[in-house]
């Protein structure tokens, strides 16, 4: 691949804390160079100014359905949704059909990822045989076949000694453990709570960050929902407790008080709660209770989203929404600091689940980057998904701040076609070097 300079952008890293206008040298898809002002002669050069440029984005909990579900979403689409939302590496959750719960199954995902997507992806694998609570998986097996993480996803495991043994096998392995403290009753639209929901999501963490404690093990909480369990949290962070949790950006932004305007695509699990709930998560976030904001992009057809709020599914997508709405609604109303969000959404996560040195930019490293126009507004229109789901609770939603290009290795992954107007004719080579179609 030929080389070619990224000139003049706002090159922004977080996990190594700089935040200036530099030039970025691409070559053999690595970083090459990175300063002020590099030398052009005889390199193609890619005009960035006046964008952003950070490292590619990093969710940890994406749901992409392949195998079983592929009306829903598969490896290839989801890749493409993930790309067109800036995001270089994700993590896709094991409950498949059949789950990710043995090692050729591990293997399987790991060839059918490199061989259709357009961006890096990686599995947790599933904590128990078949996500039934019963009987432990083969953890080290799991890591050695190249699982980051165990979880029984949208199950969380029941039984107090299967826990336990799990954390003790995942501790023994240095595998991250990391359960959905969650339930999935039926809630009637608009209510924040039902009765159980403490024992479910707060108690469960409790008690699984006791485990933690007890076994030496990483837990990390996925989709953290309530103010209550923020408390928890911090608790146990407070007593050294090896724990690490998520938030997702519709847990930031909306609340019960929005499912009736929104519908069954608000229906998600663990469920949207109550104002008060939305601030203190943001709260959390910002103090690094909560360390990592990610999707759960939980894809469904449109036909079944259309079935009513009792009997649609639950799940939203965000992929292609994440940066926007963070940006728009975090970080413009002074909640969160554009550098914070970003760590948040690159490096951290890259750094919980053992993915470095993915969500960082450096010499010597793999040139995943993602350009941002952070003053372009724009309305979100499902349609244009490369998702195959379109159950988006923002659609229709002006937000400020777009991903418009999406580099893995230097090559292109997303582009936006605005960009093409930064690339006239006589740069047809830049287009050809960055692999963006013509
Ligand atoms: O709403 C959800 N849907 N929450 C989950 O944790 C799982 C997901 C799914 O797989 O659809």
């Amino acid at each position: 691949m030929p080389s070619y300079l990224i000139a003049g952008g706002r090159v922004m890293d977080p996990a190594h804390g700089f935040d200036a206008e530099l030039d970025i040298l691409v070559q053999d898809n690595k970083i090459a160079g990175l300063a002020p002002h590099l030398p052009r002669r005889g390199v193609t050069v890619f005009d960035a100014s006046g964008l952003l440029v950070v490292p590619g984005l990093v969710d940890v909990h994406v749901h992409f359905r392949e195998p079983g579900d592929e009306e829903k979403e598969d490896l290839q689409t989801g890749a493409k949704a993930a790309a067109a939302g800036g995001f270089t590496t994700v993590v896709c959750q094991p409950n498949t059909d059949p789950p990710i719960d043995r090692q050729r199954r591990v293997r399987w995902f790991m060839r059918e990822a490199r061989e259709k997507a357009i961006v890096r992806l990686h599995t947790a694998a599933a904590m128990t045989m078949d996500l039934a609570g019963k009987k432990l998986t083969n953890v080290r097996g799991l890591k050695e076949a190249g699982a980051v993480a165990i979880t029984d996803d949208g199950h969380p495991v029941q039984k107090e000694d299967l826990m336990q043994d799990a954390c003790k096998a995942a501790a023994a392995c240095h595998m991250l453990v990391s359960p959905h403290c969650e339930e999935s009753k039926l809630r009637p639209i608009g209510h924040p709570q039902v009765k159980t929901d403490f024992a479910q999501e707060a108690g469960l963490v409790k008690r699984d960050t006791e485990r933690a404690r007890r076994t030496g093990c990483h837990l990390h909480i996925s989709h953290v929902s309530l103010g209550q369990t923020v408390g928890v949290l911090k608790r146990q962070k407070s007593n050294a407790v090896m724990v690490t949790a998520e938030v997702t950006p519709h847990h930031l932004t909306l609340s019960s008080e929005d499912e009736e305007r929104i519908g069954p695509n608000a229906k998600v699990n663990p469920p949207l709660r109550t104002k008060e709930d939305v601030q203190v998560l943001r709260r959390a976030l910002k103090a690094d209770i909560i360390d990592i904001i990610a999707t759960d992009h939980a894809p469904h057809t449109p036909e079944e989203k259309s079935r009513g709020w009792k009997d649609a599914p639950h799940g939203i997508i965000g992929l292609e929404t994440a940066f926007s709405v963070i940006h728009t609604e975090l970080v413009l109303k002074k909640d969160l600091s554009l550098q914070e969000a970003i760590r948040k959404m690159s490096f951290r996560p890259a750094q919980i689940f053992g993915l470095l040195p993915a969500g960082q930019i450096g010499v010597g490293l793999p040139a995943d980057l993602t350009l941002i126009d952070l003053d372009r507004k724009w309305v979100v229109d499902p349609e244009q998904f490369f998702s195959k789901a379109r159950n988006c609770p923002f659609a229709g939603s002006e937000l400020c701040g777009k991903v418009v290009m999406t580099l893995v290795g230097g090559q292109s992954a997303y582009t936006d076609p605005v960009m093409q107007t930064r690339m006239p004719k006589r740069t047809s080579r830049l287009q050809e070097t960055l692999g963006i179609a013509q």
